[in-house]
């Protein structure tokens, strides 16, 4: 049975992470986007989700950096909510792929499907995907009025940073249009591209973001606003998902270390979900050579194996 731990532990292990952590100068910002170059590079905030709504934090939690990879889960979970597990099963996929989540190669290695919408590939395919279909306005106002849902309160576009990576995205846009190729987008490619650069492009706080892990954790229900955002039977769907390709090719070194299923995005966030028992969100920009933010990893392992919480155990 996983260790139960009370309010006070949890805060306890918090402020012991932001203390550790928040001195630790390892890796660096994303540069590839221009814009996530120039995020101070100190941020770090810590913020937990527990069932109840109650929200443990440390640090800079109402920072507003962007969503980058992490909005792949919420889109995930709108595309199973609309067309059922089982159609995105059939028409992305749900395979780790052990390769970088901007991985061309995974595409050509296994073309009868996009390996899973948690990578580049498969995250174009699912925006590909959403309702309306052809509509590029109501996608938009799908994908984000749904973020909102997750996060429990509004969100901003960070137009400078959508500008900044649609400059620069060429490896994306030979993903959108090689999977035109293996039939492997439902939309049109450039439209479903713009989607994706614009999710990945929404600012979050490292508060919302926890929220957003408190939501799945509680099966639908956020646990602050207490509205149903989504079907029950997807949370072991997404968690899974989230278990296998969270942290790309170093996904399984992540699960064995940290026990928690969690999905990182380049702008320094990582979420993790324990079902039933919380989301748990860090921030801090600078990231290792995989584009995982090294001040995040460190503080969210600290706190699961402080409290002995692992999603195996
Ligand atoms: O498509 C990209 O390259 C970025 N918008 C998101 C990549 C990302 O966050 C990878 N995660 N660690």
């Amino acid at each position: 049975m996983m260790q139960q731990f009370d309010t006070q532990q949890m805060n306890e292990a918090v402020n012991e992470a932001y203390e550790k952590f928040r001195g630790d100068d390892g890796g660096k910002n994303a540069d590839y986007i221009p814009f996530l170059a120039n995020v101070p590079s100190q941020l770090f905030g810590i913020s937990v989700c527990l069932p109840d709504g109650e929200i443990v934090e440390a640090g800079d939690t109402d920072y507003v950096f962007g969503v980058e990879s992490v909005s792949k889960v919420p889109t995930a979970i709108l595309a199973m909510e609309q067309y059922g597990p089982d159609t995105v099963l059939d028409q992305i996929g749900a395979d780790a792929t052990g390769l970088p989540f901007n991985s061309i190669m995974a595409i050509l290695l296994e073309n009868d499907h996009p390996s899973t919408p948690l990578v580049n590939a498969g995250a174009i395919a699912a925006c590909s995907m959403v309702k309306p279909v052809g509509d590029a306005s109501g996608k938009w106002k799908a994908i984000t009025d749904f973020l909102e849902k997750l996060c429990g309160s509004p969100l901003v576009l960070q137009d400078e940073l959508y500008k900044s990576e649609s400059e620069t995205n060429f490896n994306n846009r030979s993903i959108a249009w090689l999977l035109k190729n293996y039939d492997r987008i439902y939309d049109d490619p450039d439209m479903s591209l713009d989607i994706y650069t614009r999710q990945c492009s929404m600012g979050v706080t490292a508060r919302q973001l926890s929220i957003c892990g408190g939501t799945i954790a509680n099966r639908g229900v956020n646990p602050v606003t207490h509205e149903r955002v989504f079907d029950a039977a997807i949370t072991p769907k997404i968690v899974s998902m989230i278990a296998t390709v969270g942290f790309y090719e170093h996904t399984g070194d992540w699960i064995f270390s940290s026990g928690i299923p969690a999905k990182t995005g380049v702008g320094g966030g990582i979420v993790g979900v324990l079902p039933g028992v919380m989301g748990i969100a860090a921030f801090s920009p600078k990231l290792d050579g995989s584009g995982n933010s090294v001040r995040a990893q460190h503080a969210i392992k600290y706190i699961t194996n402080k409290l002995g919480l692992n999603l195996f155990g």
